[in-house]
């Protein structure tokens, strides 16, 4: 589950950011509090502390006696500066309610409380639901504003119709329901994949001894045919290049097929291009004959030697020129000892942002199998993802990859 940072700012609304807080704690999430001085007036911080069992923050200048972490997390054994070490582990951060002046602050880039610095500091997606008189609202100031914040990525909550707080008002302003916060957040967390384009490969190329014998690897193809098929099913727009993969192409999905490693290579330079992600889930042989006989071989009794020259690394040349907000996957597959650690020395020899590592070892997890277990690991985090359905480890990876992308494309 995820850890939720909430900004709380100065409005009647204020009351319902409380409900939000017991949902999203029902739901299994933590969430750390951060509330501007003037929402204090509107509802005590020892409510949320109540319910969460964790200090609220207001002024950027105190100490957060969780030193940034969330609660059930082990605290760290240094003193960190609290606005940069909470927003570094928070995986969201939701402004609810954000009051005019509040919408003003973060628009402007002003950093003059805790929930002000914490938010210019945030690389995890944000969200902001604003919630104020619809006058307020409709000012071309704020409106103004709240398009700032849109253009920069930031995911502004419209807020809801209907009577407002001051006596007799009606009209646009108020703030959504907190299970329509909860799901807002929920899904900028999990979920939408539009608007990502994406590039995966999947297979295992085949290089031509002659013209019926080919060196190869058992790749089935079928992790990244999952990885393709899911990012589609979100939203995502899809191309997939596939090396020897007798398998039906996911509706909706771009299918080009390829045979050999350099094959491969051209068709990822032809598409890297347009690209936000690339999940490089294809095993392409690595090593190659170095001459190729036109005519079958024929049977000799005693030796057949072939000599084999190593192939390009496909992933390595991509990242050499891969656009600054271009995201990109390597896999690993790793055989037994410290697997783990090998991932992490490819991850950088590679220069990608995140290395899918399965250790081969494992005798539950074959080349053909339905299902896997793997270890996602990037800079920021390291997920184990236990034995599950191929479609459900491919939505765990898509998942890490949107939000290192998002971070990325800030
Ligand atoms: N890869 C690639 N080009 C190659 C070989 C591998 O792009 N010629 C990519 C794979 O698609 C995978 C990642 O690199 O995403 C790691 O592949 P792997 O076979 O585990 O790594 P190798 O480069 O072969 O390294 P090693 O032999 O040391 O395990």
């Amino acid at each position: 589950m995820s850890k939720i940072l909430l900004g709380v700012s100065g409005g009647i609304a204020a009351y319902k950011a409380v409900e939000f807080v017991r949902l999203a704690v029902a739901a299994g999430h933590t969430v750390r509090v951060l509330m501007t001085a003037s929402s204090r007036r509107f509802i005590g911080a020892e409510t949320f502390e109540g319910i969460l069992g964790s200090p609220v923050l207001t002024s950027e200048f105190e100490k957060d006696p969780l030193r940034g972490s969330f609660p059930g997390e082990q605290l760290p054994g240094h003193e960190p500066i609290g606005h940069l070490a909470l927003v570094e582990s928070a995986d969201v951060f939701l402004v609810a309610p954000a009051s005019a002046n509040t919408v003003a602050k973060l628009a402007g880039g002003q950093a003059d409380s805790m929930l002000t610095t914490s938010f210019l500091a945030c690389e995890a997606p944000r969200l902001v639901a604003p919630a104020m008189n619809e006058r307020m609202y409709l000012d071309p100031a704020t409106t103004r504003n709240l398009e700032v914040l849109s253009e920069r990525g930031v995911d502004v909550i419209e807020p809801g119709s209907g009577s407002l707080a001051s006596k007799g008002e009606y009209g646009i302003g108020r703030l959504p329901e907190p299970a329509e916060l909860l799901r807002r957040v929920e899904s900028a967390l999990n979920g939408d994949l539009s608007g990502f384009r994406l590039l995966v490969t999947a297979g295992g190329t085949r290089e031509p001894i002659d013209p019926v014998r080919f060196v190869g690897n058992r790749s089935s193809g079928r992790m990244g045919f999952a990885v393709a098929e899911r990012a589609q099913a979100r939203g995502a727009e899809v191309i997939l290049i596939a090396a020897n993969v007798n398998m039906a192409t996911p509706a909706g999905v771009t299918r080009h097929d390829v045979e050999t490693t350099s094959e491969l290579a051209v068709a990822c330079e032809d598409h890297i291009a347009g690209s936000d992600v690339l999940v490089m889930a294809a095993a392409p042989a690595d090593f190659r004959p170095v001459q190729v006989s036109s005519g079958k071989l024929k049977r000799t009794d005693d030796f057949l030697e072939l000599r084999l020259e190593a192939t390009e690394d496909i992933l390595a040349t991509l990242s050499n020129r891969a656009a600054a907000g271009q995201t990109l996957v390597g896999f690993a597959a790793e055989h037994g000892g410290d697997a783990e650690a090998r991932a992490r020395e490819k991850m950088a020899r590679k220069g990608v942002d995140m290395i899918v590592m399965n250790d081969v070892s494992d005798p539950r997890i074959g080349f053909d199998s339905s299902v896997n277990a793997v270890t996602i690991i990037s800079s920021s985090e390291t997920v184990e993802v236990e034995i599950a359905g191929k479609h459900e480890v491919a939505d765990r990876i898509l998942d890490s990859a949107r939000l290192i992308h998002l971070k990325k494309s800030r």
